[in-house]
């Protein structure tokens, strides 16, 4: 689909061209009569009385929040643009967390502007591409033109359904450039923005911007609840398309497990949230195993972790370690059954008013229990702990806050995250595992090469917590009864 029309530069930082400069041939291979002809016949698509987006509403209190914590200041939030892959092809666009966050909307090169309106008090704008340009050929001579990539939203259109007002995000840099006042920004998604911005803001004072942001998105409002749910139900759906192709996976690789997965991604959701890990046999000890070229064989353990994200970008995290035949052997059910308990533990400490770090600190003590009884590792329990020489095979943290971000809200203070506390609203995971190294001399062979997590993806609730991925099997007897009805 290359095309020598297909401009290098992206079209906002394209002079407009006149008639004059088409006829002189700024369009190599275009006659007059050709841009002529393309420039009528067309119908007026314009859509009218649209609805406001599911979020709007929550957008607008988001939007509020931001502007009473930084009164006076100009706000800006760019969605980012598209990254090439090679020549003309780029990849897959996906928009910065926190101007999707703010607006509801995922359009590359979009920008949301808090503008101040005096002492309190912001006005928000969105900055947009507008339609496609007829009059000038864009339409169908830019690469970015709505013949290339397909419609836009027009500015009207865009308004009625985000609730912002919108202008042209062509005459967004010069129009920041000549602006006055304390200015933040998001920085890292729109190079074009940060060049205007370049003179007028400074590190330190965006990133408090950014922590903010981060911070911000702690507690769920009740429209991400429910989008975190249709998030882990796809993903429920997604590990069970994968047992139903186990053995074509054993035909193949563990490839045939991440197209499958991924496929229920693209089909219900936007995308999966993160590469999916899957990972049979030994693989399962190599944390961010995404490579997925591996052999997947009977007898063996698959781990797969893997969340599909919505099309208003929360993602499930979610890990379930499986025996591919179906039944566990004894030594897979023992670690097995010793990471569920640690599990329980850890969920069991999911609730308001506790410290972020009591779920893993009693998921880890059962872990250390556990390699005690099995001696790998001499007691006391509370000095393996102390010294943390469980860590050997439990390797990582037991959790993580999650929502629009696999790993959410990671620009938080540690007074705001890791040293703080849960409250009604936050979203974690609790994902204890064990992993033994194919090549861990200290411990006895038939352990070797095993690697078990157990994630699922826990709400806050006033009373404790809930569950979001209580619609997959967890013990060792429930996953095996799961995966025979599923492979009957
Ligand atoms: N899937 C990455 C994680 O569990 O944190
Ligand atoms: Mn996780
Ligand atoms: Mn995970």
């Amino acid at each position: 689909m290359a095309d020598e029309l297909t401009p290098e530069t992206p079209e906002e930082e394209q002079p407009k061209k006149t008639h004059k400069q088409r006829k002189n041939g700024l369009y190599p291979g275009v006659s007059d009569e050709l841009a002529e002809n393309m420039r009528s016949g067309w119908a007026d698509t314009e859509l009218h009385g649209l609805e406001p987006i599911a979020q709007a509403t929550h957008t607008l209190a988001r939007r509020d929040a931001l502007s009473r914590h930084f009164p006076g200041e100009r706000l800006v939030i760019p969605a980012g643009r598209l990254k090439t892959r090679s020549n003309d092809t780029e990849y897959p666009f996906r928009a910065s967390t926190e101007y999707a966050y703010l607006t509801g909307d995922q359009t590359e090169n979009g920008v949301l502007v808090l503008e101040p309106t005096g002492p309190a008090g912001h006005v928000a704008t969105i900055y947009l591409l507008p339609r496609s340009d007829r009059e000038n050929g864009e339409f169908w001579l830019s690469g970015q033109g709505e013949l290339w990539v397909g419609r836009r939203h027009s500015l009207a259109e865009a308004e009625q359904l985000l609730g912002i007002p919108a202008k042209d995000v062509r005459e967004l840099a010069e129009a920041l450039t000549e602006a006055e006042g304390p200015v933040r920004a998001v920085r890292g998604h729109d190079s074009v923005i940060e060049s205007a911005l370049t003179d007028k803001v400074t590190k330190e004072r965006d990133e408090e911007l950014r922590v903010y942001l981060s911070e911000a998105r702690a507690v769920k409002d009740t429209f991400e609840i429910g989008e975190l749910q249709k998030a882990v139900d796809s993903t429920v759906r997604g590990f069970e398309d994968v047992v139903e192709v186990l053995d074509k996976a054993e035909a193949t690789s563990e490839r045939y497990i991440e197209g499958t997965f991924f496929l229920r991604a693209r089909v219900e959701g936007n995308d999966i949230g993160y590469g999916s890990i899957c990972a049979a046999g030994p693989h399962a000890c190599t944390l961010h195993w995404v490579r997925n070229d591996g052999d997947v064989r009977s007898g063996d353990l698959l781990l797969l972790d893997a969340g599909v994200e919505t099309h208003t970008l929360y993602t499930a995290d979610v890990t379930r370690t499986l025996p591919i035949n179906g039944t566990y052997t004894d030594i897979q059910r023992k670690i097995y059954d010793a990471v569920y308990e640690s599990q329980e533990a850890g969920i069991a400490a999911v609730k308001p008013g506790a410290k972020f770090r009591d779920f893993h600190d009693a998921s880890q003590h059962v872990l250390a229990e556990k390699l005690v009884e099995w001696g790998l590792l001499e007691g006391p329990v509370e000095r393996v702990l102390e010294l943390g020489l469980q860590r050997r095979w439990t390797l990582h943290g037991t959790g993580h806050m999650l929502g629009m971000d696999v790993h959410d809200c990671a620009a938080a203070r540690r007074e705001a995250y890791v040293d703080g506390t849960l409250e009604p609203g936050m979203c974690l995971t609790v994902e204890p595992g064990l992993y033994f190294q194919a090549d861990d001399l200290t411990v006895p062979e038939e352990y070797r090469g095993i690697g078990v997590r157990i994630e699922d993806d826990i709400l806050v609730t006033e009373d404790g917590n809930r569950n979001l991925s209580a619609g997959l099997p967890r013990t060792s007897t429930d996953v095996e009864a799961w995966m025979a009805r599923l492979k009957s």
